[in-house]
This record gives C-alpha cells, structure tokens and sequence, in this order.
C-alpha cells in the first residue's frame, strides 16, 4: 500500500473528531488554524467555539473593536494572532470574499506557508503539503531524515518530500490524518509505536532512534526578564496602559511596569514618577516576589506591588492613565496580570 493510502486508512478509523473537521468553510478553517498556532487542541477548541459563535462570519469578525477581539483572546498567548486576525478580517471584507488562490490566501496578514497550505487544502481541496511541527516529526523519523528542519536546505527537503507523499485527491485529509498521527502516536516522547501504522518501515523506530529525530540545528534560547508591577489605586481607579512595540503582549493592557536587566528589589528602582508618588501620601504592599511566569521562549520574573494613594497625582507617566476599576473586566490583560488582580481590595472578581 502506498504511504498515503496507509496513512489515510488509519486516519479513516483514528481520527479525532474536531469541530472545523468535515466543512469547507474556509472563514472558519482559517480561524481554526490561526488558533491551532502554538496552542493545545483541547484549549484552542473552546476558544474556536466561543469565537465562531461571537463572529459566525468573517463580517462579524471585521466590525468588532479590537479590543473585543482581544478580550476575547485573552489568556491564549502569542496575540500577535488576534490583531492579525482582526486585521486580515477586514482586508477580506475590504476584498469581497475569502480569497480562493493560494498565493491571495498567503497575503492575508497573519498567514504563512502553513497556514496558507492548511486553509487551501481542507477548503478547496488544493495540493498543498501542510509542514508544522508534528509533521517534520512524522516524516523525520519514518524517513529518518538528516537535515535540521530549522535550516532552509532541510525545510526544502522537507516540502518536497511531504509534497511527493501528498495524496492530491484528498489533500487536507492527508494533512490532518498527519497532524494526528504526530499529535497522537508519534508524540515527542514516548511515541505509542505499536500502535503506528508506519511501525514496521519507520526508519527511527527501526533503528532504536525515535528521539534522534526529527532534527533542529538551534536550541530556541530562553531568555529570563524581570518586571515589577505596581498597581497604583486611588478612588477605585488603577493606572493602566495598552502595551506597544514589538515585544510580548502587544495591544494588551497592563498596570505600571518597571523592568529591569536583573532581578532588582524596589529599592534598586529608579524610577522618578515612581520615587515622587513613593514620596507622598500612600500605602504600599508587596503582594508577590520573583513569580515565575514561562512563555514559550521567555521566562519572566514579577513582583507585584499594591499603591494606594490619597492624592491624585499631578501627572502620570507617558501613555498611562487612570482605568475605573470595574473596568478591568472588560479589558484583555495578560494571564500574568489577570491571575494577580484579586489583591487589589475592590477588584471584583465576577466574571461578565
Ligand atoms: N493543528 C493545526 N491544525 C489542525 C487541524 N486541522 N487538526 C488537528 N490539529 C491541528
């Protein structure tokens, strides 16, 4: 039997059964991938599920805020997802209609080779090749591939080989009978072989190698950063600010925020506005120390301080303002903030 007619009889009797399997409608596939990005099946359906029900069109999706689009986001990480999505919602509605071409598809902002391979082939039945992680593994190992599928010239290889493979009657089936197989038998560590398929021609297996493979040239480097958060209170009010530039958590919102290069106490901040509202009449309390917070290529360290002050102050630092506290609710902040707000004494907790 070919590859492709093995891997289609297995996928035939295994697969699993996902809300955005079995439809061609390319809004929603879309939407499911750009979700499935980075993120666990079983955290990315509900959130697939909230939003196809917010936004049941790519219209819908279009004519929300942002900030909406963000709230509802929170506390799926990497948001540079959500913006994109909200962004390339309204290039589709600016365009007419959900691109039907591979390369009109890659143009949407947000969407990759992919995403752009994953949409065409389960909407439109295009011959695309979908490479993420789980297939570099599958077809690592069963081809015991040498080259790192993080160098160009094995990413190429890797293509052409998924390519070749590739079972053009029933494109976006054999990605997710792919998908599947990586997300299922041949997991990272102990891969289920027995139960694989591929069990008897896999080169890996055969070889004693599973965890030889697939191979990465760079170790992804994890870098620890240091944030000092004050959350600085005066009439049931909370200085806040939406967080810019290309970093971590843009276009969400978060309370006062020093960082620094090392682990620093507050003693070690130099911070003028900070050392001015420290200077007048306030109430300070540290609320948590050197909490460890992992991103996928960050960790992050933060301490949490509490603010209350009885006099407004004369001015805020740049982009900051006073948030009612009630609002915090309706606001996308990250989990970090979101996990440490109950310290704050008129923080309602009650979700809206
Ligand atoms: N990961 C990304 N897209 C997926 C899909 N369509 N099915 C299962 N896992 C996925």
């Amino acid at each position: 039997m070919s590859f492709s007619a093995t891997l289609l009889k297995w996928y035939d009797a295994h697969k699993r059964s996902l809300p955005w399997r079995g439809i061609s409608d390319p809004y929603k596939i879309w939407l499911s991938e750009i979700i499935l990005q980075q993120t666990q099946i079983a955290q990315g359906k509900d959130y697939y599920l909230r939003f196809i029900e917010r936004f049941p069109t790519v219209h819908d999706l279009a004519s929300a805020s942002e900030d909406e689009v963000m709230k509802m986001w929170e506390g799926l990480g990497y948001y540079s997802r959500a913006r994109n999505l909200h962004y390339a919602a309204r290039q589709i509605v600016e365009r007419g209609d959900f691109p039907t071409e591979l390369d009109d598809v890659r143009k949407l902002k947000g969407v990759g080779d992919y995403t752009a391979a994953a949409i065409c082939s389960m909407a439109y039945n295009y011959p695309a090749a979908t490479l993420d992680g789980n297939a570099y593994r599958v077809f690592g190992r069963i081809y015991s591939v040498e080259y790192p599928f993080d160098e160009q010239k094995g990413k190429a290889f890797y293509t052409s080989l998924a390519n070749s493979l590739l079972d053009t009657a029933r494109p976006g089936e054999f990605n997710q009978a792919i998908m599947d197989l990586g997300a299922t038998i041949c997991t990272p560590k102990n891969p289920h072989c027995d139960e694989c398929p591929f069990c008897d021609s896999c080169g890996a297996h055969t070889a004693h190698q599973e965890h030889h493979f697939p191979i990465r040239a760079k170790k992804p480097e994890v870098k620890e950063r240091f944030l000092h958060y004050f959350f600085i209170l005066h009439d049931h009010r909370i200085v806040m600010h939406k967080r810019g530039d290309r970093d971590i958590w843009k276009s969400l919102y978060e309370p006062f925020l020093i960082e620094t290069a090392q682990s620093a106490d507050l003693t070690q901040l130099h911070h003028p506005w900070l050392t001015g509202i420290l200077k007048s009449h306030c109430v300070i309390r540290q609320h948590g120390k050197n909490i460890r917070h992992v991103l996928t290529h960050r960790i992050l360290r933060a301490n949490f301080y509490s603010i209350y002050l009885n006099d407004l102050p004369a001015i805020l630092p740049e982009d900051y303002r006073f948030v009612p506290t009630e609002e915090l609710q309706r606001l996308a902040l990250p989990a970090l903030i979101k996990k440490h707000l109950d310290w704050i004494s008129d923080y309602n907790t009650t979700e809206t």
